[in-house]
């Protein structure tokens, strides 16, 4: 039988449970689904890409069918590259449809034999984003249902120094 192989592109800074939740979704309906972490020279990300690809792999362990890699350039030629017949992406609401079918379009105008699937993740993560996790979390605001723990413990690790700097000020100040 054919096997459909996909690929996950995405900036994962840092990885979040809708993320998770998404990549359990995708390794049930693909073969092969393969988490592909952007080298971004234009973006200064939080968790540098060997941080990023390290706690996917960590957090993809118990998924046999899911490996994690790194791309630069056109995600399109990624997914040629891994002989992958499908992108995935993940839709939370009505808000991120607009950017998705445009990317959907253009890649399918680059590359017309790969198929972009939307999967929503479960609605509890409706909200989330990385953006958000990562401000929540320099802001010293709880992240814990938000992130997996390792995700949790590295952000904390992270960004410790900077919450402590922080409140030191504040206390400093006295506000
Ligand atoms: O997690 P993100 O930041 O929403 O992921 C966006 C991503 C990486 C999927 C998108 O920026 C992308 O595909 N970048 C690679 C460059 C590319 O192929 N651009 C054309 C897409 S239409």
């Amino acid at each position: 039988m054919k096997k459909v192989a996909a690929i996950y592109p995405g900036s994962f800074d840092p990885p979040t449970n809708g993320h998770l939740d998404l990549i359990e979704r995708g390794s049930l309906i693909f073969d092969e689904l393969t988490v592909a972490i952007l080298r971004n020279a234009a973006k200064e990300p939080l968790f540098s890409i060997a941080e990023r690809r390290n706690m996917l792999e960590e957090l993809t362990k118990p998924f046999k069918n899911v490996h994690v890699d790194t791309f630069e350039g056109l995600t399109v030629d990624f997914a040629c590259k891994v002989k992958a017949k499908a992108i995935l992406r993940g839709i939370r609401a009505i808000s991120d449809y607009e950017y998705e079918l445009q990317m959907a379009l253009m890649n399918r105008k680059l590359h017309p034999e790969l198929e972009t699937v939307f999967m929503m993740p479960h609605q509890k993560y409706s909200y989330l984003s990385s953006r958000l996790v990562r401000e929540v979390a320099r802001l010293g605001g709880d992240i814990k249902d938000l992130v997996p723990e390792i995700v949790e413990q590295r952000l904390r690790e992270k960004l410790e120094p900077a919450v402590k700097l922080q409140s030191a000020r504040k206390t400093k100040s006295g506000k």
